[in-house]
């Protein structure tokens, strides 16, 4: 593993100039941040040694760098899913590059499902904190010491400092920011009424299928997370309707410029 990353880190660096300050992993609908990149790069997951390939709708799969708020970014247009039969090690495969790089900050975005009955549809959760109910745990196996320790800490998974910048800027810019504990599971379902009603019960505010491997490696090698849900669906009783994928990415559209803007102000903070 240690010399696919340093091969794969290696590549990139030959692609990119210098190194970036953020890598941002953009979740499903939410991939039209990149256009707000500039002075991109896009580099297809194709062309990256070790990389898998995004099979999912609505993820592009490249790699685009660039600067946004005036620093330089890694941005990921589309992730790796369990679901989509990936292992762990794949679907946080990335993350490790990214701290190979250098990277020191990951932001993280996807859309989820609303479990607390005061959000609504195009909200965004900040998320302060995530419950892990995967099948598999992407640290399991060796440990390699040189990407981090056997067990690690897990009591600010995401970042105190980030999360307070974030809750200033959204009411420097009259965003509505939702706050809570995301939720992560494998899919491909979407939720029985009965589950949602389990996982609100268990602590959750927003359920989805992402983020919690990528957020646990991150955490692992010592980077600093951010990590936003968009609210496209209610598992709110008497709120539930049928769930697609195309109204997931509907509602993601309409929220992600909002998304955007404190991401950018952030990087361009930190
Ligand atoms: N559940 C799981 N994942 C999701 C949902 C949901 O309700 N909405 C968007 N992604």
């Amino acid at each position: 593993m240690l010399e696919a990353i340093k091969q794969t880190a290696d590549y990139l660096k030959s692609k990119i100039d210098g190194v970036p300050n953020t890598a941002i992993i953009l979740g499903t609908g939410l991939g039209e941040l990149v256009h707000e990149i500039e002075d991109k790069r896009e580099i297809p997951y194709t062309e990256i040694p070790n990389f898998p390939i995004s099979t999912v709708e609505g993820h592009s799969g490249k790699l685009i760098a660039g600067t946004l708020g005036g620093r330089k970014v890694l941005a990921m247009q589309g992730r790796f899913h369990y679901y989509e039969g990936y292992d762990m090690k794949q679907v946080t495969f990335p993350v490790r590059v990214f701290r190979a790089l250098g990277i020191k900050y990951l932001f993280v975005s996807n859309a989820a499902g609303g479990m607390n009955s005061s959000f609504d549809v195009g909200d965004i959760m900040l998320i302060e904190d995530h419950i892990n109910l995967f099948p598999e745990h992407p640290l399991r196996g060796k440990n390699f010491s040189e990407l981090g320790t056997r067990f690690p800490d897990m009591s600010e998974a995401y970042d105190k400092s980030l999360r307070l910048m974030a809750m200033e800027i959204a009411r420097e810019k009259n965003i509505k920011l939702q706050h809570g504990v995301y939720i992560g599971l494998q899919g491909p379902t979407f939720e029985t009424p009965a589950e949602y009603n389990f996982l609100r019960i268990i602590g959750g505010d927003a359920v989805g299928m992402s983020t919690v491997p990528e957020v646990i490696v991150a955490n692992h090698a010592g980077m600093k997370v951010l990590a936003f849900s968009i609210i496209t669906d209610l598992g709110v009783t008497g709120k539930i309707v049928e769930v697609s994928h195309e109204d997931v990415q509907e509602a993601a559209k309409i929220a992600q410029p909002k998304m955007a803007e404190i991401m950018r102000t952030i990087i361009r903070r930190i």
